[in-house]
């Protein structure tokens, strides 16, 4: 292809007419027809852009053009009697050539538009690009489920840090330095550069901020605290190095433990449905005096300690009840550790664990689960 469009062998535009022995107009006319027969053969092969410009540079080139070799070689130095004729025939080859390339172009151009057209061509029939969009996980479900709960009566909800200082997290709880408690919630300690001021810990439980709250609100308080929290327990079935807890505090100057009792029995009947019982153990918290346990009525054998299939339920191991969480009336104690008057002011406090109350509601029986983020199991909770 190339050969062809730059080739000029049989069209002797870079000689003088003289040189070629041409004295009579019809010849120079002749000369024309054979010009223009070849740039017709020859244009008849170009297709495409990259052709089309040898081609027209081939002809219509400012310095080495073909019509610009037919000025310098033929017209310039013609003699006087042939000039008009020269210049008759070279305008009319212009105009043909000029528009022959120009028209062309436009069909080259159209054509390559259309393939590019063609190309990038939507096909709107394609099944779209599928961006499955994510949903909670099942604990922040949980969470969001307890908050609306407790906001619905009154309580808002506060977030404190997972890195505590042992102030917050033991001493301000009335758990001083070699509390056997302490011995329940085997701690992770911060690795810290020497000489710095406090130890630093993950937090226990969401119960500093209990202190928190009330170093920095005066009552009556009224909150609820999620949160994660963090143990040097070995992973099993129901332990696990981090989990999660919501922390409860109301504290007025005339809260009295059936306030309490009442609270906690609106909750779990809103939680687990209306149909059933808490009950509340004596216990024993530091930071609360009376403590107690609550536990709620077997939700799988609806409290009856029995299995469907005859035998003793095995979730409640057929003592139709179920440990739900620790709670209690705030000490006095604790109040002195955060400037509250603990003769005037009275308050409860509770700690669930959401994962424990998680798998009691949704029936699962592994906390890792929870961890281990496999889409099978969180797809269960859309
Ligand atoms: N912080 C306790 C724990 O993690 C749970 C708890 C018990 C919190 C009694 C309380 C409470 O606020 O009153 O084991």
């Amino acid at each position: 292809m190339y050969l062809a469009i730059t080739t000029n062998m049989s069209i002797p535009t870079d000689k003088t007419l003289a040189d070629q022995g041409v004295t009579q107009p019809h010849q120079i006319a002749e000369l024309y027809v054979l010009v223009r027969t070849h740039f017709d053969a020859h244009f008849g092969n170009v297709h495409e852009e990259s052709d089309w410009q040898l081609f027209r540079d081939r002809w219509l080139g400012r310095k080495s053009g073909v019509l610009k070799q037919i000025t310098d070689y033929w017209l310039k130095p013609a003699k006087p009697a042939l000039k008009s004729a020269v210049g008759a025939g070279l305008n009319e080859l212009r105009a043909h050539v000029e528009s022959q390339i120009e028209a062309r172009r436009l069909a080259i151009e159209s054509g390559a538009e259309e393939s590019a057209l063609l190309r990038e061509r939507i096909d709107l029939s394609l099944p779209a690009v599928h961006r499955p969009v994510g949903s909670h996980h099942l604990i922040r479900q949980v969470f969001q489920e307890i908050e609306d709960i407790f906001v619905s009566i009154g309580f808002s909800v506060v977030e404190g840090p997972e890195i505590e200082t042992p102030y917050y997290n033991f001493e301000a709880l009335n758990i001083p330095e070699f509390h056997p408690v302490r011995d329940d919630m085997d701690t992770f300690y911060l690795e810290l550069p020497k000489g710095a001021k406090t130890p630093l810990l993950l937090r226990t439980h969401t119960s500093p901020m209990q202190i928190r709250t009330m170093e920095k609100q005066k009552p009556p308080v009224r909150v609820i605290v999620p949160g994660k929290v963090y143990r040097r327990d070995n992973p099993d079935a129901t332990h696990s190095f981090a989990f999660h807890q919501i922390e409860g505090l109301a504290v007025d100057t005339d809260i009295t433990f059936c306030d309490f009792t009442g609270t906690i029995e609106y909750f779990v009947k809103q939680f687990f449905g209306p149909s059933v019982k808490t009950r509340f153990r004596p216990s024993y918290f530091p930071f609360t005096e009376p403590s107690v346990e609550f536990d709620v009525s077997c939700i799988f054998c609806g409290g009856s300690g029995a299995a469907v299939g005859g035998g003793t339920c095995s979730k409640c191991k057929g003592s139709a009840w179920i440990e739900l969480f620790g709670a209690g009336m705030v000490d006095p104690a604790v109040y002195g550790f955060v400037k509250y008057d603990a003769k005037k002011l009275s308050g409860f406090a509770f700690g669930m664990g959401i994962d424990r109350l998680a798998m009691l509601k949704y029936g699962i029986d592994d906390i890792q689960v929870f961890f281990q983020n496999d889409v099978r199991f969180l797809r269960q909770f859309p």
